[in-house]
C-alpha cells in the first residue's frame, strides 16, 4: 500500500469560488471564523457513522450548524458571550411564518415610531465611552430597537433579533469599516456618517430570515446544538461530556493570545455592552493566554522550544505571551483528549504564525499535544486562505507602520485516538485525495 504523505498541499480544500455563506452562515461576521466547507468535507470524509461533534472553541457556531444539517448532534463551547448567542441562533430552527410575523411587527414599528414621543421610554445603556463611539441620533435609535426587542415574548425569536441587532450596533457605531479591533473613524468620515440605523436592522432581519428558511429546508433529522460556556483549558464538566463519548472534534482554536492576535473580546465589546453582557470583560482575559506566564517553561518539542528561545532573545515579554499560551493549549488538548471514543477524529485548522520574526509551527505542536495524547496522525492538509475574514497582515514587532504577513496558509491537522489494546489500524482509514502535492 502506498503511504500518505504526512502533509499534503490540496487545492480542492481551497474552496476558492465556494458559497460560504449559505443557510444559517451568513448571520453574523466573526473574527478567523471556519469556512462552512471544511468542517462540511471532514464531516462527509472521516465522520460517516458520528453521532455527535464536539467544538470546544466553537465561535459564532459553523462546524455546529454543519453537523446539525448533516442530523448529528454537536456540543460547542466558548468563552465569548456574543459567539455563543450567535451559535445558538444559528442552530435553532424557528419557523418562517413565525419569523414573518415578527418581523412584519418591526417594520411597522418602524413606520410609526415616534422617537420624540417614545424619548421617555429610551433605555440608553450607560457604558464608558458610549459617546465616542455612538453619535446622539444612533444611541436613540439602537435604543428604539432594543425596546421593542425586550418586548419580544418568544425566546428564540428574540434572539433571533439579538444577532440582527448587534450587527446594526457594528455598523451604525463610529468604528472603521472592516477592522476587528475597535479603531474610530476619522473627524471628516464621521460628520459625513449618518447611518440609517432602522433599515440596516431590517436588512440584516431579513437576510437572516432566508438563511434561516435554507437552513431549515437543509437540515436532516431532529439534531441539536448544546452551547455552553465552559473553558476547557480548566476542564470538561463530566456531566455535560462524559469522557470517551464524542466521536468526531471539529475546530479552528485561536492563533496565539488575544493581546497580539485577534482581540475576540474587544471585536464584540460594543455588541455585548448593548445586549447587556455581564461578563463580556473577561473574554480577553480568559482567552488562551490570557494570563501571563512568569518564566520561560520547555514543552519538550524541538520546534516549541527553538522558536520561544529565538523570541526569548529578541523580547523576553513576547517570549512570555508565547510560553502563556502554549500552556493553555496544552492542557486544552489534554481535557479535549480524554472525552474523544477510541477511534474519534479530531480536525484542528490553525495557521502557523510568526512573533518577531519567528515562525510558530502551530500544525506541528498541535500534532504532537495529540499524540502526547494517545492519537495517531492521519494527515494535514495545507490550504490557502482567500476568503477568511482575520487580518492578512499584523505588526509582530508590535511597531506602528510595521506589518509582516501573518496567516496565508491554513493547516488541518487530522489525528485518530488509538484504540489502546490492539495495534492500529489507521491507514486504513486514510481517505482518497486528488491532487496531492506531497511537501
Ligand atoms: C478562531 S475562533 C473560532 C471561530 C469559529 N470556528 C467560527 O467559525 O465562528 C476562536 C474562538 O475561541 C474562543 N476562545 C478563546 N479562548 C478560549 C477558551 N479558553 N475556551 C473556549 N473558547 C475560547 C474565542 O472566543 C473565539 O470565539
Amino acid at each position: 500500500m502506498n503511504k500518505q504523505p504526512s502533509k499534503i498541499r490540496d487545492r480542492t480544500w481551497d474552496f476558492k469560488n465556494a458559497d460560504t455563506k449559505k443557510y444559517t452562515h451568513c448571520f453574523h461576521s466573526y473574527p478567523a471564523m471556519m469556512i462552512p466547507q471544511i468542517a462540511g468535507r471532514i464531516l462527509d470524509e472521516f465522520g460517516k457513522d458520528a453521532k455527535i461533534l464536539f467544538d470546544p472553541y466553537c465561535g459564532t457556531g459553523t462546524s455546529l450548524v454543519e453537523a446539525n444539517i448533516r442530523g448529528i448532534d454537536a456540543i460547542g463551547t466558548d468563552i465569548n458571550p456574543l459567539a455563543r448567542l450567535i451559535a445558538k441562533v444559528k442552530t435553532t430552527t424557528i419557523p418562517i411564518e413565525k419569523l414573518d410575523f415578527y418581523i412584519k411587527q418591526f417594520a411597522d414599528f418602524i413606520l410609526t415610531a415616534n422617537l420624540s414621543d417614545i424619548g421617555s421610554e429610551l433605555k440608553i445603556p450607560s457604558f464608558k465611552n458610549i459617546d465616542y463611539w455612538f453619535k446622539k441620533e444612533t444611541q436613540i435609535m439602537l435604543a428604539a430597537i432594543k425596546g421593542f426587542i425586550d418586548k419580544i415574548d418568544d425566546p428564540d425569536v428574540q434572539d433571533f433579533f439579538k444577532v440582527a441587532f448587534s450587527e446594526t450596533v457594528r455598523e451604525a457605531s463610529l468604528t472603521k469599516n472592516g477592522e476587528f479591533k475597535l479603531y474610530r473613524m476619522s473627524k471628516k468620515q464621521i460628520e459625513k456618517f449618518n447611518p440609517d440605523v432602522f433599515s440596516v436592522m431590517l436588512q440584516k432581519l431579513l437576510r437572516n430570515k432566508k438563511g434561516m428558511s435554507e437552513y431549515v429546508s437543509a437540515k436532516r433529522g431532529n439534531a441539536k446544538a448544546y452551547i455552553y460556556d465552559f473553558n476547557t483549558v480548566h476542564g470538561i464538566p463530566q456531566s455535560i461530556i462524559p469522557p470517551r463519548s464524542i466521536d468526531i472534534v471539529i475546530t479552528s482554536p485561536p492563533y496565539g493570545d488575544s493581546r497580539t492576535t485577534v482581540a475576540y473580546g474587544q471585536f464584540s465589546r460594543l455588541s455585548n455592552q448593548w445586549l447587556g453582557f455581564e461578563d463580556f470583560n473577561e473574554v480577553d482575559k480568559r482567552s488562551m493566554g490570557g494570563v501571563k506566564a512568569k518564566k520561560i517553561i520547555k514543552f519538550n518539542f524541538e520546534p516549541l522550544d527553538s522558536a520561544i528561545k529565538d523570541i526569548e532573545t529578541k523580547d523576553l515579554r513576547r517570549a512570555l505571551d508565547v510560553v502563556a499560551f502554549y500552556i493553555d493549549y496544552k492542557k486544552s488538548i489534554e481535557n479535549v483528549s480524554k472525552v474523544v471514543k477510541e477511534n474519534g477524529i479530531v480536525a484542528y485548522a490553525v495557521g502557523n504564525r510568526k512573533v518577531k520574526g519567528v515562525q510558530i509551527p502551530n500544525d506541528e505542536i498541535t500534532r504532537e499535544f495529540f499524540q502526547r495524547n494517545g492519537f495517531e496522525h492521519i494527515v494535514t492538509i495545507i490550504r490557502e486562505i482567500p476568503n477568511k475574514r482575520m487580518p492578512k497582515r499584523n505588526s509582530p514587532s508590535n511597531i506602528v507602520g510595521q506589518t509582516d504577513s501573518t496567516i496565508l496558509s491554513e493547516f488541518i491537522v487530522i489525528l485518530k485516538k488509538a484504540v489502546m489494546t490492539s495495534a492500529s489500524s489507521l491507514c486504513n482509514s486514510v481517505p482518497k485525495t486528488s491532487m496531492i502535492t506531497e511537501i
